[in-house]
């Protein structure tokens, strides 16, 4: 497979194209060709917004609900629609997202990811270049350029990111730890299940949480990270790891083990019912990105005294990345009200209300730390100082099509707990990606 995700254009070189390149206001728009004219109209272009995302509900809504309330403050002539289709990490949306971009029934603006998944919606020809509004916010001078390097494709930056969030993440309950005496973060994956089995010893059956597939594919995305380390890890995706590897094998077998340690999930459990349980103590532990701290706050919970946090065991000093950023599609009807939009959640001012509520770090550089709290502060010191690497489950370091056959493969897993066919079968779904 060609990465498409490796930078393709120097950044100044698509700063240098600036608004001008891209038209400005006072053109006339071929007959029939849609009016991407980026020219700021003060209040807004006018007319609805449609804008199509899955934070549909608890913590992830208050993220949309703060955006939501600035753009009504700073357009007022636009009508904000939400467009929301619940279940975490899209995966009802999707397929509703797939069918109206397939009838040509596109959203004025949808929620994406930067990297691989980007690449689907490009290669159908159903987004369109945001450079002109990249630029408008300041480029490389407020956007990290390994993050716009992830947005670009060919020379063209295809969407604006709203934040980053961290998917490699362990939320702990501190009672529970305490009750089983575990006093220090274990090492590595092995050492960790040694810890589970002290939880399970004092008295909580369940000492991880899982959720439905999707929630699977991140938990083992994780443990591939831990045992495989970084480097390989990002070899899974360019075809210089095997799939079938030794090291591939031994982070199933070791993900089967933890699966031992979980409560049984339903399909269709979405990410909350998993975070909760450590919340209300039924289980210790929960893998999940850092959409989980708004859930915290928001059922009143305090930091070290009621929950703590660290890094999977075994990737100390890695940070699983993933980055929502919005598109503007081909044929939406009111791409002005898109560009009032991107420009909205590509603001300082936006990133700081969006973040703030939905756990992620902005995308800027030029927020302030000290305007977050103390997890946040410390997601934007170790995505400076971290090895980054592509989630998985969160479309930066595979296609729609990729993730799909991997979250059937976890699926399946989940019921047969057969790992040597997990291996085959998502080495399968490489040999279909991996040129
Ligand atoms: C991710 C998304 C996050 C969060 C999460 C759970 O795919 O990037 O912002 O919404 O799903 O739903």
């Amino acid at each position: 497979m060609r990465n498409r995700f490796v930078a393709t254009v120097a950044i100044a070189a698509v700063a240098a194209l600036g608004l001008a390149a891209c038209g400005s206001s006072n053109e006339t728009p071929e007959a029939g060709a849609p009016n991407t004219s980026l020219a700021t109209t003060a209040g807004g272009a006018g007319g609805e917004v449609g804008v199509f995302t899955w934070w549909a509900a608890g913590s992830e809504k208050a993220g949309l609900d703060a955006l939501e309330k600035l753009f009504k403050e700073k357009y007022p002539n636009d009508t904000f629609v939400n467009l929301a289709v619940a279940g975490g990490a899209g995966s009802n949306a999707k397929a509703k997202l797939a069918s109206d971009l397939q009838n040509n029934q596109p959203p004025d603006s949808f929620q994406g990811h930067a990297g691989a998944e980007l690449a689907d919606y490009i290669d159908n020809d159903q987004i369109v270049p945001v450079n002109d509004v990249i630029t408008a916010l300041g480029g490389e001078s407020v956007f990290p350029k390994n993050l716009l390097d992830r947005l670009t494709v060919d020379g063209n930056i295809y969407s604006v990111p709203s934040n980053i969030h961290r998917a490699n993440v362990v939320w702990a309950n501190t009672a529970v730890l305490e009750k089983a005496g575990v006093t220090a973060v274990p090492k590595d994956i092995k050492a960790w299940m040694a810890d589970m089995d002290k939880v399970k010893a004092s008295g909580v059956a369940t000492p991880l949480s899982v959720a439905g597939s999707w929630t699977q594919l991140q938990l083992f995305e994780t443990v591939l990270i831990s045992d495989l380390g970084p480097e390989k890890y990002s070899g899974l995706f360019d075809g210089s790891t095997k799939w079938d590897s030794a090291e591939v094998k031994a982070a199933a077998a070791d993900y089967k083990k933890l699966l031992t340690y979980a409560n049984t999930a339903s399909d269709g459990d979405d990410w909350p019912v998993a975070t909760d349980m450590v919340i209300e103590g039924k289980a210790a532990y929960n893998v999940m990105g850092d959409w989980a701290v708004a859930e915290f706050a928001a059922k009143g919970k305090k930091e070290q005294t009621d929950y703590q946090y660290f890094a999977v065991p075994g990737q100390d000093g890695v940070f699983d990345f993933l980055a929502d950023s919005f598109t503007l599609p081909k044929g939406a009807k009111n791409p002005g009200g898109t560009k009032d939009w991107l420009m909205l959640i590509g603001s300082a001012e936006g990133q700081k209300a969006f973040n703030l509520a939905k756990g992620s770090i902005p995308a800027r550089t030029d927020v302030p730390p000290t305007d977050f709290p103390p997890y946040q502060q410390s997601a934007m010191e170790a995505f400076k100082s971290n090895t980054i690497v592509s989630s998985i489950a969160h479309g930066a370091a595979v296609s729609l099509a990729w993730n799909a056959d991997m979250t059937t493969a976890i699926s399946k897993f989940y019921t047969t707990k057969d790992d040597a066919t997990l291996v085959t079968d998502l080495a399968a779904a490489a040999a279909k990606y991996v040129g």
